[in-house]
């Protein structure tokens, strides 16, 4: 996800309606997390949610390494934590150092104070252009009564 062009194609995808998730994998001894707003629910039986993750992302291999991944449905309160995970690699940093989380069932990290939290084990990954569909099925989740974060991209590049 980038700063929007003034195509018509950027254009109308600019009209698009997001919410914005930290989504997270553990693996190898490290644990990272980005934000996500190509995040979306795919089915009901089994309970499916895919995320669309950039294949430079440090999180990319991570999440196909780990084989799940959490997705974290920030609260309105949160748009801190959506530019802390979303404006600079973990490549290179911790981006869990003084960021309080626990970890879920499957071993991803779970942030406090979301709106909700979903566990996902990987269950398919779809080559996308420059990103990858990764297809989660839920195996653990949680929602408080915290109302979510909407995704407006003058609250990350002006
Ligand atoms: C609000 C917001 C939404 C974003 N949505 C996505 C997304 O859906 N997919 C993606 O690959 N990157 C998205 N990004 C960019 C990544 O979060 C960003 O490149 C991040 O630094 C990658 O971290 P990593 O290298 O530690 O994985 C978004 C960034 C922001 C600020």
């Amino acid at each position: 996800m980038d700063k929007l062009g003034k195509d018509p194609v950027s254009l109308a995808f600019g009209k698009f309606t997001y919410g914005v998730y930290v989504v997270g994998a553990a693996h190898g001894g490290r644990v990272n997390a980005l934000t996500c707003a190509w995040a979306m629910r795919v089915s009901h039986r089994p309970p499916l949610v895919a995320v669309a993750v950039g294949k430079t992302r440090f999180s990319h291999d991570l999440i196909a390494e780990a084989g799940s991944f959490s997705v974290n449905v920030l609260a309105q309160d949160q748009l801190e934590l959506a530019r802390h995970f979303g404006l600079k690699s973990g490549r290179g940093v911790n981006k869990f150092t003084n960021i309080p989380y626990r970890i879920a069932k499957t071993g991803a990290p779970i942030l406090e104070g979301v709106a909700a939290w979903l566990d996902c084990k990987l269950v398919g990954n779809y080559p996308a252009g420059d990103h990858t569909i990764f297809v989660g099925e839920v195996v653990d989740a949680w929602a408080g009564d915290a109302a979510p974060l909407r995704y407006n991209p003058r609250d990350y590049w002006g």
